[in-house]
């Protein structure tokens, strides 16, 4: 069995500032769980040939990714995070307040709600079809650092849980989710690097 370690970026600058979207660079505790990820990624793969990392093209991911030394790098723009279109690095807070209809719209239906000049959840989960198809085809593990709403629909597909909870999985920060897919079926740890 050969696993696939899932993970979000590090921490980054609008993380803490509370806005969506964005290509910031990572925070202080960012570049902290980059090392650590590092580590880990080392020590759990010493052994593993064909490993490979997969970033999304957003500098939060190839930064969480750059401590990380002795594997192939490949970056999918499938692995960037939703399009949040016009609310692109706005924070929840002002949505709710500038476009209500909008924010409303989202939470009655946020797996079908498509930001405007944006994507929806279905259109994420649409657009990592290729991505699941070469993961299932490699050989060796794959660690994907990638983010929030990706993340979700990854993980979703393959802990086999329903469409309409992907949207609200939750997929922490500075955590590893493991998935060993054998014989038996699949099975996921999870480790906590740091709070
Ligand atoms: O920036 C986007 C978030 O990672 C996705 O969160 O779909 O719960 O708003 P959300």
């Amino acid at each position: 069995p050969r696993p696939i370690l899932l993970t979000r970026h590090g921490e980054s600058l609008d993380n803490v500032r509370g806005r969506i979207g964005g290509d910031t660079v990572i925070s202080d505790a960012g570049e902290l769980y980059a090392k650590k990820l590092a580590n880990f990624v080392e020590k759990r793969l010493k052994s593993e040939r064909a490993a490979s990392i997969w970033t999304s093209t957003l500098q939060r991911t190839i930064q969480s990714a750059s401590p990380i030394v002795g594997f192939p790098k490949i970056q999918w723009r499938a692995l960037d995070e939703i399009n949040a279109g016009v609310c692109d690095g706005m924070t929840y807070e002002e949505i709710k307040k500038n476009m209500p209809e909008e924010y409303e719209a989202r939470k009655k239906d946020k797996l079908r709600y498509r930001y405007p000049r944006g994507e929806s959840y279905l259109d994420v989960i649409q657009r990592l079809e290729p991505v699941i198809i070469e993961l299932e085809r490699q050989r060796g593990p794959v660690v994907v650092i990638s983010h929030q709403a990706v993340l979700r629909a990854l993980y979703a597909y393959f802990a086999d849980r329903p469409l309409k909870e992907i949207p609200h999985i939750e997929v922490p920060l500075h955590t590893i989710i493991e998935i060993q897919m054998g014989v038996s079926g699949v099975q996921e740890k999870r480790y906590k690097l740091m709070d």
